[in-house]
């Protein structure tokens, strides 16, 4: 085997890496004798130097096969999605269901909030009983009996990008979109599935603040997904304002809920999830094209299928049977809630500011061994060009929390011109 030091003075030197001395690397990732020093090296040549395509291949299969890679046989394909995180992204909780009860089967493995977005895996926690760490054989059931299961990472899955994102995180080399691609997809890879959408956020809430960030992200994904043969699209969308207009955990829940139910039916939040529930069910098989796997989706909300799978799910993995009929009995509600109103017309929103405003709440975390609190955030929040006096409901713990969340709310919303309208998909990347 190489020296992990030579492997690291390559790419160092800007010169390529064979596969083989790439798995060589992964495998010492994985057992332990590539050592921490190492990893943050590597990680470091790679976010200065890059990683060309069959590069970038190798690196995504090596840590996908570093643990556990699950396959299924089952009825219908195996579709997820995942986003690169954004703000009132509560997508995962709608999307899940609705893509399991037209037939696909959903092993949607989520993540914590990062940086200044939510985490679909810190929302789940907000619904009392709910175990979003079943194990694998629970999750696998859950799977194939409801159709969708949505968990939190399992130590089984990808064990070697799971230290390596570890190391990156504290040595400056997250943003490498090599190590990000990579990462991504090799926990998608190791899922078993069939065909994956991406959500590339873009805007003033996501990490990819300009259109050419996002695009090129969205291009690595396909392509690196692509020559590891998973079929892939991405789906560029608009983070310049919160997608849903609820932004926190619990109220993400009732957000979600209400949306399965039809009690809620925003355009935006609407439009995203049917995009993105059409791209799976082509990839899928289930649908011949976009339309007709729109009219299945909107058939599956209508009928309560989509409520249903919802339902069942939350009830497997042990969350409350009756979660639908009652949710404001289960899901815990915050002491304070002030509305904060504002005359005019929105202008424009700092929406990564209102990220920061939650988990300033106690929504999320400043540190990994931080709780959270659930029942904070915000409801009602105004999108642009909305003039009707109410820029949204602070939901907080307490008043000197809920003083704090007002100012940050005011601070975020400017007033003005109403702004043109921005399409909820901008772009579309991939095969077909
Ligand atoms: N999400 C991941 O899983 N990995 C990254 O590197 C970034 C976001």
């Amino acid at each position: 085997m190489r020296l992990p030091q030579e492997t690291i003075r390559t790419k160092r030197d800007g010169l390529p890496l064979a596969p083989e001395e790439i798995r060589a690397f992964v495998a010492g990732l994985t057992d332990g004798t590539v050592g921490e020093g190492h990893a943050a090296a590597f990680a470091m040549a790679v976010f200065f130097r890059g990683l060309a395509l069959p590069e970038r291949v190798a690196l995504t299969r090596a840590m996908a096969e570093s643990g556990r890679v699950l396959t299924w046989d089952l009825p219908g394909p195996v579709l997820d999605k995942h986003s690169t995180g954004g703000i009132g992204d509560t997508v995962s909780l709608a999307l899940a269901p609705m893509v399991a009860a037209c037939g696909g089967y959903v092993p949607m493995i989520s993540g914590r909030g990062l940086g200044h977005t939510g985490g679909t895996l810190d929302k789940l926690g907000s619904i009392p009983g709910y175990d979003a760490m079943p194990g694998l054989d629970a999750f696998r059931r859950t799977v194939r009996h409801v159709g969708c299961a949505i968990i939190g990472q399992t130590a089984e899955l990808a064990p070697a990008d799971r230290r390596l994102y570890a190391i990156r995180d504290v040595t400056g080399t997250v943003e490498s979109l090599d190590l990000i691609t990579a990462s991504i997809l090799s926990k998608k890879l190791a899922a078993g599935l069939d065909g994956l959408v991406m959500d590339v956020k873009h805007g003033s809430g996501a990490f990819m603040a300009t259109l050419p960030e996002a695009q090129a992200l969205a291009e690595s994904i396909v392509t690196v997904a692509e020559g590891a043969g998973l079929r892939t699209a991405a789906l560029i969308t608009d983070m310049d304002a919160p997608l849903a207009s609820a932004a926190g955990n619990a109220v993400e829940v009732a957000y979600a809920i209400d949306y399965l139910k039809g009690v809620t039916r925003e355009p935006r939040f609407h439009a995203v999830t049917l995009a993105l529930g059409a791209e799976m069910l082509v990839a899928g098989g289930l649908a011949r094209h976009a339309a007709g796997a729109v009219e299945r989706l909107e058939a599956v909300l209508a009928s309560g299928r989509a409520a249903e799978a919802f339902a069942q799910m939350v009830a497997t993995l042990g969350g409350p049977a009756d979660l639908l009929d009652e949710p404001e009995r289960h899901l815990p509600a915050a002491p304070v809630r002030r509305p904060v109103r504002q005359t005019g017309t929105v202008a424009g929103i700092a929406t990564r500011e209102i990220g920061l405003a939650v988990i300033e709440l106690g929504g999320g975390r400043t540190r990994p061994e931080d709780v959270i609190d659930p029942r904070v955030g915000f409801t009602q929040l105004a999108g642009p060009g909305a003039c009707d006096g109410l820029l949204g409901i602070v939901h907080a713990a307490d008043e000197a929390a809920a003083d704090r969340a007002e100012a940050a709310l005011r601070a975020a919303y400017r007033m003005g011109a109403a702004p043109e309208s921005r399409a909820p998909v901008l772009e579309r990347v991939g095969a077909g």
